[in-house]
């Protein structure tokens, strides 16, 4: 018997413990470990079998680790299948999460009785693939067609309730997972409950597949898993069910073979890696209970609404009490919203904005926090006497934080008299929504401040990456630079409209464009005027944009900018002064207009990407391609089937891309100067994910 599944014969019932923390993934060992315990069972002559799992939770699904590695036998096709035809009566005891695998497993048992707590899914699509095991086939036997469809194209977890009111599970007990299976075990022999095969429910019910697998594709944003997973449903319905499984199998390693998979499930482990800092093992975070926020504009406010989701009192100072009174309402606005979506009960509301919130316009009101986040005009100057009043007003100890967006976090610790405690945390907007926080550290701060500020990420519900300075951190930095690479395709021919057009097809939610609208055309504006001074003769920078914010649009928020929002509809329509300025400009340059297909406008702006992405990386600014990866996943909307832009570079091929930034540069050799770290990784033959893998070793 395999050390992962443990075997007691109590009386009559066969228990068979899975032991594979952290998750009981249904790993290789596992596999044998219940077919083992099922012949067993069976050979000592026992009336039932019992499945349940060690520690927190039942299986969680198939070991994911184990993708893309020759599959090894019994597949968990053949481990349900043998758990199913089994003469004995098998029943499953549910904890935790029964996902994937786990579920298809507990679907060929005959009976489930699961905690309340206890939470069921498919979540297959998520990973890129589909419920390989059966899960396709069974559950809509089980709970029909459109239940299936919606679970299995969804991947969502389902609480107990739903799950015994939909017919997943037959029974919702408190107690342990033995005890509560036990007990469930002896009912149903003293019943003398039959055998219930679910692969020989009958068919469920028909729908109009081929409309719905349209839908769910444009649902989908360009990734496949869910319409196909569809497909493999559609069989269950259509085919008998020996057949509908070789059906799922076929789509099963069809999807398996995309290079969505690979993006997905970089994704899946690069969202749990990315916190894990070596430099931080042992390292205790310094207690935060009450912080304080500095400035509450559309930051501020955000950064407030999301301490206080978590639980965080919170002390705001603004300029004046105007200002302040604003600043409330922002935030009670924030509130409301979670409020009406049922994230918060009205109990949580009043606290919230009652007894946690303070505002305050004097600096002493800061004497008791632990950590402060300052959110003020994005000017030098201004933070640092921000800081020097913070250093005056502070505890020791105080974690004192900015969340600046370009600026150098060393300049501003210098005005304090602690640079140790100082660091960035880079929040984006809108704070209290978007999960990336870029942890900017900076060449002083004190590794128990780093530890504090992943600790804080953690409880706002955060993905923390850890960056290092520089003007714009890890994602503005290289936003700069893809944005130029688009700005200078615009000087060449093409419109910002085909550009976002091109890019939303290739899965962005947004085009850079309307982002650019959406978050203001003065924040770019101001930026430019910033660099202009060291700006290098070489570079090219468009002027049409800076005129079009001298004309005062300032994109949605003034009506105008790249698209013309005053028809009311949503998204706009362009702007036609735009063109006419470009136009102009082209004109005024010299440049006669060149054509860009979809994929030219594509690859330009990925190529530009990964090439910054790379001496991000090189420079050690990101200390791992993944930290990279998650920061566009989380804070840019980038496709996550994809996994990121360096992982997308991996596989694309990066000699391929290298080939291609080196065809750029012909005509512009001071934009694509190739990223030293790419041209090694291509002399080596590696790739950026070697380089995570070289990290985590
Ligand atoms: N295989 C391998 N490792 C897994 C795993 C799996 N299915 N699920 C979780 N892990 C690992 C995580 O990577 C993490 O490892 P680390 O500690 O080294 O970082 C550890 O288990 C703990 O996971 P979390 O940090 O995510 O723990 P949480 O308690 O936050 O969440 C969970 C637990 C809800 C189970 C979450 O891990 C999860 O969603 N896991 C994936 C579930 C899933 O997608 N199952 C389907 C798999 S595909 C399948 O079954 C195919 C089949 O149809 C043939
Ligand atoms: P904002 O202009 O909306 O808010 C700034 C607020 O700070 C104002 O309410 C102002 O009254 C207050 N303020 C200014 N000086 C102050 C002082 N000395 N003491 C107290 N309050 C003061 O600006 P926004 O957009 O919230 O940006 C704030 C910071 O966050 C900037 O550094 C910006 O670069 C950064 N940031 C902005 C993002 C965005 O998308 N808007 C995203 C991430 C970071």
């Amino acid at each position: 018997m395999s050390n992962a599944v443990e075997y007691e014969l109590q009386g009559d019932i066969a228990v068979l413990k899975a032991q594979n923390p952290p998750v009981n993934a249904l790993g290789y060992d596992v596999r044998i470990g219940l077919v083992a315990g099922i012949e067993q069972a069976e050979a000592d002559g026992a009336r039932a079998v019992l499945i349940y799992g060690d520690g927190r939770t039942y299986f969680a699904g198939a070991d994911i680790r184990e993708f893309g590695k020759p599959p090894r036998e019994p597949l968990l096709t053949a481990v349900c299948e043998r758990i199913e035809s089994s003469p004995l009566l098998v029943v499953s005891s549910m904890h935790g999460t029964a996902l994937g695998g786990g579920l298809e497993v507990a679907m060929s048992t005959h009976y489930r009785v699961a905690v309340a707590s206890a939470k069921v899914g498919l979540p297959e699509v998520l990973l890129g693939i589909l419920p390989g095991a059966g899960g396709t086939q069974r559950l809509p036997r089980l709970i029909g067609t459109q239940a299936a469809l919606d679970m299995i194209t969804t991947g969502r977890h389902v609480g107990a309730a739903e799950a015994l009111e939909l017919g997943v599970i037959d029974k919702i007990n408190d107690g342990s997972p033995l005890e509560n299976g036990l007990n469930y075990v002896r009912e149903l022999l003293e019943q003398g409950a039959p055998r219930r095969v679910t692969s020989e429910l009958p068919a469920s019910e028909a729908l109009d597949f081929d409309a719905l697998y349209e839908t769910i594709l444009k649902k989908g944003r360009g990734q496949i898993s869910p319409a196909v997973a569809m497909r493999a449903v559609q069989a269950s319905v259509e085919l008998p069910f020996a057949e509908g499984m070789k059906r799922e199998r076929e789509l099963f390693m069809e999807l398996m073979a995309t290079d969505q998979r690979q993006g997905l499930i970089h994704s899946f482990f690069s969202e749990r890696a990315v916190s894990k800092l070596p430099e931080l093992k042992g390292v205790e975070p310094r207690p935060v209970a009450a912080i304080g926020v500095i400035g509450g504009g559309t930051m501020g406010a955000g950064i407030a609404t999301s301490a206080l989701l978590a639980g965080l009192d919170v002390t705001l100072i603004e300029m004046n009490a105007e200002a302040a009174e604003a600043a409330r309402g922002r935030i009670e606005s924030n509130l409301t919203g979670a409020l009406k979506r049922g994230k918060i009960t009205a109990e949580k509301y009043d606290a919230m904005t009652g007894k946690a919130l303070a505002l305050s316009t004097d600096y002493s009101a800061l004497g008791d926090v632990d950590l402060v986040v300052e959110a003020v005009f994005e000017e030098m100057s201004v933070k640092k006497d921000v800081f020097a009043k913070l250093d005056a007003a502070c505890k020791p100890g105080a974690v004192l934080a900015t969340n600046t967006s370009y600026l150098d976090v060393n300049e501003i610790a210098t005005s304090t008299s602690r640079p140790k405690d100082v660091i960035g945390l880079h929040f984006f907007s809108p704070a209290h929504v978007m999960k990336l926080l870029e942890v900017v550290v900076a060449d002083d701060t004190a590794p128990d401040v780093v530890a504090t500020a992943f600790a804080l990420g953690k409880k706002m519900g955060k993905i923390s990456v850890r960056a290092g300075v520089c003007d714009g951190f890890i994602g503005n930095r290289i936003l700069r630079h893809y944005r130029a690479a688009a700005d200078h395709m615009i000087l060449d021919g093409a419109s910002p409209y085909q550009i976002d057009k091109a890019l939303t097809d290739f899965g962005f939610a947004m085009g850079p464009y309307a982002v650019a609208d959406l978050a203001g055309l003065d924040i770019g504006w101001a930026m430019r005027k910033r660099l202009a001074p060291t700006r290098d003769a070489r570079e090219r920078v468009p002027k049409y944009i800076d005129q079009i914010c001298e004309a005062g649009h300032f994109g949605q928020k003034t009506g105008k900018g790249y698209y013309d929002y005053s028809g009311g509809k949503r998204g706009g329509v362009p702007n036609a002064e735009v063109m006419d300025l470009i136009t102009a400009e082209r004109a005024e340059l010299g440049i006669t207009p060149q054509d860009f297909t979809d994929a030219d406008i594509v690859r330009r702006y990925m190529a530009a990407m990964v090439n910054e992405a790379a001496r991000v990386v090189g420079e050690g600014i990101a200390r791992r391609p993944l930290d990279v990866d998650m920061t566009f996943l989380f804070g840019y909307g980038f496709p996550r089937y994809y996994g990121g832009p360096l992982k997308w570079a991996d596989l694309q091929g990066l000699p391929a891309l290298l080939a291609d930034i080196q065809a750029y540069a012909e005509k512009d050799p001071y934009f694509w100067q190739p990223a030293p770290l790419l041209e090694q990784l291509v002399a080596e033959g590696r790739t950026f994910d070697d380089l995570n893998k070289q990290a985590s070793s």
